[in-house]
C-alpha cells in the first residue's frame, strides 16, 4: 500500500521514463536569447569574516558576505546570473528555492548539470513569475555548502506593486557551526533594518527566512501584525496578531507586515536569548519588549477560504504516499548511523514519482520520525490540501517546503507543469544528505 504503480525505484544517474528513453534535462532551459532585465554576478570564494559575536569564521561566500548579494527582479523579468566559482574546490551551483524555472536552470549538481569547479563560470537564465521572497543557494554538497554561507535572498516584486512607503527588509536566519561542533547564530539582516529609524505610520515588511536545517520559532513584540505570505505566496484575509510564535521550517519563508508604532518593535527568535533585530520609531526610543510568549500560529487555520484550483475530492491523475521516518543502522555515504528515509529507503534506493505533464498529482505525507521534516520539491509549487484529515479551514496554502512535524500527515497536490528530472527533499539538508531525499520524473 505504500508504493503506487507509478512509484520507482531507480539508481543515481539512470533515470528512464516508462518508456524507457533517457530524460534529457540539459536541453530544458530558459531564453538562450534576449536582453535581460536584471543581470547579476555572483562569485563563490572564500573568505574570513566575523561573526556579530567576535568569532572569526573562515566562511564560503557569494562576493564576500553572508548572505551573499540580495537578488531582486520583478514579475515577468528576465534574469541572467553568471556564476563564477573563485576558489571553492568541491565546486559549486545556484538553485532558485521557490522559483520554478526550467529544469535545466535548476542547478542541481550531478543532475541538470555539472557542479562549477574553481576557474569555471556558468550562465543561468529565465523568466520569473513566482513572486514574494525566495532565496538562492549552492545545490553541490547543499547540506555542507549552504552551512558555510553560499545562500543568498531573491525577492520578486508583483508588477502591479505601486507603494514605496512600505520599509522592506529580508532577515535570514542561519547558525554557523564551528569545528568542534557548537552552533552561533548567524543572522543576516539588512542593514537599512539595522540602523534606519522608521516613522510611525510607515507600513513595515519584514520577510523571514530560514536558510537552517531546524524549524525556528520567531516572534514579534510591541506591535500587532499580520502573516501577509509564506513561501513567497500572498494569503488571503489574514488575521490580526499580538502574540502568536511562528514555526519556521527549515527553507521556509514567512513575510510579517506592520506598521510601524511610536516605539521599538523587535524580532525574536526562540533559540537566541537576545532579540534578533529591533526595529527602532524615529520618535524616541522606548524599550523594547522581548517577551517570548503566546502560542504557535496554526498556518493552516489562519486566514479566509479562497477558491483554489484543487480540493480533497479533485479526481486525481496520480496519488502517492510518502512515509518519511529513521532507521539507525548501517553505513551511508561512508558514516555510521542515523538514516533519514522514505517509504522505508535511504536515497538513491528511495521511489522516484513519476508524472505525465498535465498530470494532477496527490501526495500524502505521512510524518513516524521524531524530527521535522521541511520537504521541498523543486520546480513546482504545492497547494495543501489537508492536515491530519481535516481539510485546511484558512487561506489556502501555497508552498514550495512544507514543514511535517512528527505524527502529522499532510495531502498536497500539484499540477505537473514543468518537465524534467527534480528533486523532492528534506531541507534539513543533514536529512537530505542522510537519505530523505527523491525525485519526481516526467514519463
Ligand atoms: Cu533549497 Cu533542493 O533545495
Ligand atoms: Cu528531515
Amino acid at each position: 500500500i505504500l508504493e503506487d504503480d507509478h512509484m520507482h525505484a531507480h539508481h543515481q544517474g539512470q533515470v528512464t521514463g516508462t518508456s524507457g528513453n533517457p530524460v534529457s534535462v540539459t536541453e530544458l532551459k530558459g531564453p538562450q536569447t534576449g536582453i535581460p532585465d536584471k543581470k547579476y554576478v555572483l562569485s563563490a570564494e572564500t573568505k574570513t569574516l566575523r561573526l556579530a559575536s567576535g568569532e572569526a569564521i573562515e566562511a564560503w561566500t557569494f562576493n564576500g558576505q553572508i548572505p551573499g548579494p540580495a537578488l531582486e527582479a520583478d514579475e515577468g523579468d528576465l534574469v541572467e546570473v553568471r556564476l563564477v566559482n573563485k576558489n571553492i574546490a568541491s565546486g559549486v551551483t545556484l538553485h532558485w528555492h521557490g522559483v520554478d524555472v526550467p529544469n535545466g536552470e535548476d542547478g542541481v549538481a550531478g543532475m541538470t548539470q555539472d557542479a562549477v569547479m574553481p576557474g569555471e563560470s556558468y550562465t543561468y537564465r529565465f523568466v520569473v513569475n513566482e513572486t514574494g521572497t525566495h532565496w538562492y543557494h549552492s545545490h553541490q554538497q547543499s547540506s555542507i555548502q549552504v552551512q558555510k554561507g553560499l545562500f543568498g535572498s531573491f525577492v520578486i516584486r508583483p508588477s502591479n506593486q505601486q507603494d514605496s512607503e512600505t520599509m522592506d527588509a529580508t532577515v535570514m536566519a542561519h547558525h554557523w557551526v564551528t569545528p568542534g561542533g557548537r552552533e552561533i547564530a548567524a543572522l543576516g539582516l539588512a542593514d537599512t533594518f539595522q540602523r534606519q529609524k522608521v516613522k510611525p505610520g510607515t507600513p513595515v515588511r519584514l520577510r523571514l527566512v530560514n536558510a537552517g536545517n531546524l524549524t525556528q520559532t520567531f516572534t514579534l513584540n510591541g506591535v500587532s501584525y499580520k502573516v501577509a505570505a509564506v513561501d513567497g505566496y500572498e494569503l488571503n484575509e489574514p488575521g490580526t496578531l499580538t502574540d502568536s510564535l511562528l514555526r519556521i521550517g527549515g527553507g521556509g519563508r514567512y513575510d510579517v507586515i506592520f506598521t510601524m508604532p511610536k516605539t521599538p518593535v523587535t524580532l525574536t527568535m526562540i533559540s537566541e536569548p537576545d532579540p534578533i533585530g529591533i526595529v527602532y520609531s524615529q520618535d524616541g526610543q522606548g524599550e523594547p519588549d522581548i517577551l517570548q510568549k503566546g502560542t504557535v500560529l496554526d498556518i493552516t487555520a489562519y486566514g479566509s477560504p479562497a477558491d483554489t484550483p484543487f480540493n480533497p475530492s479533485t479526481d486525481f491523475d496520480r496519488s502517492f504516499t510518502v512515509i518519511l521516518d529513521q532507521t539507525y543502522f548501517g553505513t551511508y555515504n561512508g558514516e555510521a548511523g542515523q538514516q533519514w528515509v522514505i517509504n522505508g529507503k535511504a536515497f538513491p534506493e528511495t521511489p522516484t514519482l513519476m508524472v505525465r505533464e498535465g498530470d494532477i498529482v496527490k501526495t500524502t505525507f505521512v510524518n513516524r520520525s521524531f524530527a521535522d521534516h521541511p520537504m521541498h520539491l523543486h520546480g513546482h509549487h504545492i497547494q495543501v490540501l489537508s492536515r491530519n484529515g481535516e481539510p485546511i479551514s484558512g487561506s489556502p496554502l501555497v508552498l514550495d517546503t512544507l514543514n511535517i512535524e512528527p505524527g502529522e500527515s499532510f495531502e498536497v497536490a500539484f499540477l505537473a507543469n514543468n518537465p524534467g528530472l527534480w528533486m523532492d527533499h528534506c531541507h534539513n539538508l543533514d536529512h537530505a544528505q542522510k537519505g530523505m531525499t527523491m525525485h519526481v520524473a516526467y514519463e
